[in-house]
């Protein structure tokens, strides 16, 4: 049996989303995208390869995968065998301290943490470029988990030019992120579909048009620290890429669009619009799911906690509050 090589890797929160693709084999996008790591939430997965196994065994939270995650999970070490040229087989077990599939990107630490622990216990040593690479064909989103803190994804136009690169490290500005989960059950449609559907909606050049400002916006208002600039330009970029999902066809025949939002999700949208117009610096951003993550500096969590209790009491809600995280990282090999 190989070295069982423990890693660890945050979800990451796109502050400009990457929704759509040009490649979906490879996964690459049809626009470059920025995160920050949340390192409130962490996936941590341990990778044995093993010559006696007859197939690779995988394990998440505890559980034998089921036949999807399973084949994802293979597929990934596959290109993690092909990389290395071996043909073991892997005892993989991975977990959540958060809910999976809801909208809180677990496939951005799963594949990161994966790509990590998978390409360490095949002694392979790959810097942080060739492991973002590698976690992007897993899942899009895990190639902005490998590295640390503020960090943009260049959408390039081939394997080796799309890759995440870090724009500022996790200590670099006291900015919170309080993920607000509505409902912690898995997504009725995964972010896979909503890529796919992207470009039926008569919306989506027109979203890829604003991108390179949004970008220019977002990555200006991360240097500068810049709550202000950064706050419009996150919210617009959310309503932008879910008006495209709206927009879009699914390939269910009988859904005219993806709403990934539940009421609760509105009615979250408004009060930050409120406490806004009261004052308080926060603005939301919402991925492929009904939760809702708002941003704040360090200074206004009293403030927006004060706020956010009452509504989360009447939504049946929970919360788990972050600060800007580390890149993927070994727990222990
Ligand atoms: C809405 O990375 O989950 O979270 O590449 O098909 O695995 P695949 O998609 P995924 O898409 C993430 C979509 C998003 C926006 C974002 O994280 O940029």
């Amino acid at each position: 049996m190989s070295h069982r090589i423990v890693a660890a890797a945050h979800p990451n929160l796109a502050l400009v989303k990457y929704w759509g693709k040009r490649d979906s084999e490879l996964n690459i996008p049809a626009n470059s995208s920025i995160s920050v790591n949340l390192d409130g939430a962490l996936t941590t997965t341990s990778v044995a390869f093993d010559p006696s196994l007859p197939e690779d065994r995988i394990f998440l939270n505890g559980e034998p995968a089921n036949r999807e995650a399973y084949c994802r999970v293979s597929g990934h070490l596959d290109r993690i065998r092909e990389l290395a040229g071996i043909n073991d087989r892997a005892l993989v077990e991975s977990g959540n301290d958060f809910p999976t599939a809801a909208g809180i990107a677990s496939s951005s630490s799963a594949f990161a943490a994966l790509s990590l622990a998978g390409s360490r216990a095949c002694r392979l040593d790959l810097d942080e470029k060739q492991l973002s690479i590698l976690a992007r064909k897993g899942s899009g989103s895990a190639a902005r988990s490998i590295p640390g803190g503020f960090v943009e994804w260049e959408a390039g136009d081939s394997d080796q030019t799309s890759f995440a690169f870090q724009l500022a490290p996790p200590g670099h500005w006291d900015l919170e992120i309080c993920t607000v989960v509505l409902d912690s059950r898995p997504k009725r449609f995964s972010s896979a579909e909503g890529h796919m559907a992207a470009g039926t909606s008569p919306f989506y050049r027109a979203r890829l048009e604003t991108l390179s400002r949004t970008l220019d916006l977002v990555r200006t208002a991360i240097r500068d620290k810049n709550f202000s600039s950064l706050a419009p330009a996150v919210e617009r970029e959310a309503i932008s890429m879910h008006a495209v999902a709206i927009t879009s066809l699914p390939v269910s025949a009988w859904m005219s669009g993806l709403y990934y939002w539940m009421p609760e999700t509105l009615d979250l949208i408004q009060s930050v619009q409120q406490w806004r117009e009261n004052g308080l610096d926060v603005c939301f951003t919402i991925d492929a799911g009904p939760n809702v993550h708002l941003l704040y500096e360090g200074k206004d969590r009293g403030r927006l906690e004060a706020e956010l209790e009452p509504l989360i009491a009447r939504l049946g809600a929970y919360t788990i509050f972050s600060r800007p995280g580390n890149g993927a990282w070994i727990l222990d090999e």
